[in-house]
């Protein structure tokens, strides 16, 4: 393996801000090409929306509360009983990942960043060391293949690590902290770069669409760690009784919730509407408490063709999730109704709606069939992130990554059941299943004085107030005009009907869970502002905003199931020396140039990390740090950064600040780029391979301190 630094041109130009055309096709389906998917006006809240003022945001304390602020950044659940699949996860106290000492803001940042750079390996501070944990062709499941990409098939694919790693999560496995699982989602392909003698998306064989069906999906691979350290690889032998992979190809998906079995997710091949083959560019997602992982099906619209033959009065419901309905062949699909019909929305209308929930899969019992669930909406789902409430519900929060989309959060009916009884367990498992779902309003508090400049106001913060307003509880719509199934299925058109808020881009959105508060990647909006488009306001204050802000909401009593809520912008994105950022008021001559930030996540400490997509200063995509508590809150620091054409995700910090993971999707994925004609090597030293990095201090110390 070579990880030694490289230099290579870049191939070619970019396009569409800082992405490179490469990925506009492939990662989006040429998204910016097409129209922006929300055209509505969003009527004044309470013209559609029932404004009957809730009592529940009301503090509640609670013992279940004390409990899950205990699990601290690390990953909820493991497993008791490390021999057998299926055994109950045992709460994370207990876990082989301890705990650090301190609390929130105790583990001081104390690395020296790294300076911004285009080279084509992974860069590290001084004192840490990184490893690939698992590449594209790996082997997953016990027998696969050796990864030969000029002898590939599906078969094959199924059994190996999948393409474009994006969501990272590490589940503790025993008590000693020496094993894991590692869910993984694989949202997209590249054909470009996966198949050698590449000509053209119509030139390829049906066999090598599926070979890219099978290498969409998730991985769960079991982990060990090496000598005591803070690295860890796949299990190498043995039985591996956890190890699987989900495909688009063959995996079937139960759904769940009100709009399950409604008459909009009926087709030929499932005619009762509840079973689905297949998840789709699954991007971001979350651990539970309870020991699963959710993942998001993002933008599923580019699977899809014949939406100019899909019926007339369906057209607009798919025009608003970016599905085009006046070519047969819209730029940048994947023709996969070459290998399944299904993907002809001609033929089968209602596949489209199949697909843009959030997933859930239970690593922990290999043969559980995972689910989608209908009562957190269907939209271009980013990923969710839980938290237990105060009064034990829970709260998963959401972004819809499109420009001008929204922000949304589900409480839940039921209240999570603490411990790791098979009866706790199987009651979790079903927290999901009902509740409400809200989308968000916010609005300023010196909207006076926006002007898109990013000037900071007279009051020294982007700040202000904002409701959850309710679309659908349970079979009850609050939506004028829309079912309960509406809504869910078409969350789309209730956001804009209750006059949601339009967002630059919300991508993750998680909460802390040592502090409640919630933190949102606003990616960025280089259509903010332009003519017939959303002007700035205080949240998005940036007009043709090109590197996007990192958001911060604190629910009203810091109860997570309340319905007010205040937030601000600790972090305007940029050069420090673009008077248009900020930094929540830090010297912004020590904090680190940041651009586009997509994914979030907290070490043990509370300290917040973003990772970047896009990075439009010339320097490649990374992870940065910062404090959000304290005199350090805003001093960011970069971490790390990812090869060449690569964008920084994942990423998680294990619960025992011992090891960050990041995974390295698209490497080298720069126009005119092949197998043959790499554009990164990273990491073998060949051609490019996405993959999932370890990184851990080489003192055994902690992470970023
Ligand atoms: Fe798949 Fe929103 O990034
Ligand atoms: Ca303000
Ligand atoms: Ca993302």
């Amino acid at each position: 393996m070579s990880n030694r630094p490289r230099l290579l041109p870049l191939l070619g130009a970019t396009r569409h801000g800082s992405r490179d055309a490469m990925t506009c096709l492939y990662r989006c389906g040429n998204a910016c090409d097409h129209p922006v998917p929300n055209s509505s006006g969003n009527p004044y809240f309470g013209d559609v929306v029932d404004a009957e003022v809730s009592r529940r945001g009301v503090v509640r304390a609670g013992a279940v509360g004390a409990l899950v602020l205990g699990f601290g950044g690390a990953a909820a659940g493991a497993l008791a009983g490390a021999g057998a699949a299926s055994a109950a996860p045992v709460v994370p106290e207990a876990t082989g990942f301890g705990r650090p000492p301190g609390g929130v803001g105790s583990g001081a940042l104390t690395f020296k960043p790294i300076p911004p750079n285009k080279l084509d390996t992974l860069v590290v501070p001084n004192g840490y060391d990184h490893a690939v944990v698992i590449r594209w062709g790996d082997p997953v499941v016990p027998g696969a293949p050796e990864f030969d990409p000029h002898r590939q098939t599906a078969a094959k694919q199924a059994k190996q690590f999948g393409y474009n790693n994006d969501f990272v999560g590490v589940l503790p496995l025993d008590k000693r902290g020496r094993r894991a699982l590692l869910v993984v989602n694989h949202e997209y392909t590249n054909e470009d770069l996966m198949f050698p003698g590449f000509i053209g998306l119509d030139a390829l064989t049906v066999e090598q669409v599926r070979v890219a069906m099978a290498a969409h999906g998730m991985s769960v691979v079991e982990l060990e760690r090496v000598d005591g350290t803070g690295q860890w690889r796949p299990v190498g032998d043995g039985r591996r009784p956890y190890n699987r992979r989900v495909t688009a190809l063959a995996t079937r998906f139960e759904l769940t919730g009100p709009a399950a079995g409604s008459a909009w997710l009926r087709t030929a091949a499932d005619p009762k509407g509840r079973t689905v083959v297949g998840t789709l560019n699954n991007c971001a997602g979350g651990v539970t408490p309870w020991g699963t992982v959710l993942s998001g099906e993002e933008n599923f619209n580019q699977y899809f063709v014949g939406g100019d033959g899909a019926p007339e009065e369906l057209r607009p419901r798919l025009a608003r999730y970016g599905i085009n309905t006046t070519d047969r062949y819209p730029s940048g699909n994947r023709r996969w109704d070459r290998a399944d019909e299904r993907f002809d929305l001609a033929k089968h209308p209602n596949e489209a709606h199949r697909f843009g929930w959030v997933v859930e899969i239970d690593p922990f019992d290999p043969e559980s069939r995972p689910r989608k669930h209908t009562a957190l909406g269907r939209f271009k789902h980013e990923g969710a992130n839980v938290i237990v409430a105060r009064d034990g519900r829970v709260v998963a929060y959401m972004g819809d990554d499109e420009r001008f989309d929204y922000l949304y959060k589900f409480v839940s009916d039921r209240r999570f059941m603490a411990g790791d009884s098979p009866v706790a367990r199987r009651h979790n498992l079903t927290l999901l299943e009902s509740g409400t779902l809200y989308v968000a309003q916010l609005e300023g508090n010196s909207a006076a004085e926006i002007d898109g400049s990013g000037a900071l106001p007279a009051d020294g913060a982007f700040n202000g107030r904002g409701r959850w307003i309710r679309l659908v509880s349970g079979n009850r719509s609050y939506v004028d005009g829309m079912t309960a199934a509406d809504v869910l299925t078409f969350t789309r058109l209730a956001g804009d009907r209750a006059g949601a808020t339009k967002m630059d881009r919300p991508e993750d959105v998680e909460p802390s869970l040592l502090t409640g508060k919630v933190y949102v990647a606003l990616t960025n909006n280089t259509d903010r502002g332009k003519a017939g488009k959303a002007a700035a306001d205080e949240a998005n204050p940036r007009n043709l905003n090109k590197h996007g802000q990192v958001l911060e909401l604190v629910e009203d009593g810091n109860n997570n199931a309340a319905e007010t809520f205040a937030w601000s912008l600790p972090i305007v994105c940029g050069d420090p020396t673009d008077p248009s950022t900020h930094f929540a008021g830090y010297d912004k001559a020590k904090v680190s140039p940041i651009s586009c930030p997509d994914n979030v996540a907290f070490d043990a400490t509370g300290n917040l990390w973003i990772s970047t997509d896009g990075n439009a200063l010339g320097s490649n995509d990374g992870l940065f740090a910062t404090a959000v508590e304290g005199p350090e809150r805003g001093h960011l620091k970069q971490f790390l950064t990812v090869p060449l054409g690569a964008e920084t995700c994942g990423p998680f910090i294990t619960g025992d600040n011992r090891s960050v993971f990041v995974a390295v999707q698209h490497p080298g994925e720069i126009t005119g780029a092949s197998v043959e004609n790499p554009a990164s090597t990273w990491p073998d030293g060949d051609y490019a391979k996405p993959g999932v990095v370890v990184t851990w201090r080489l003192d055994g110390g902690p992470i970023g301190s």
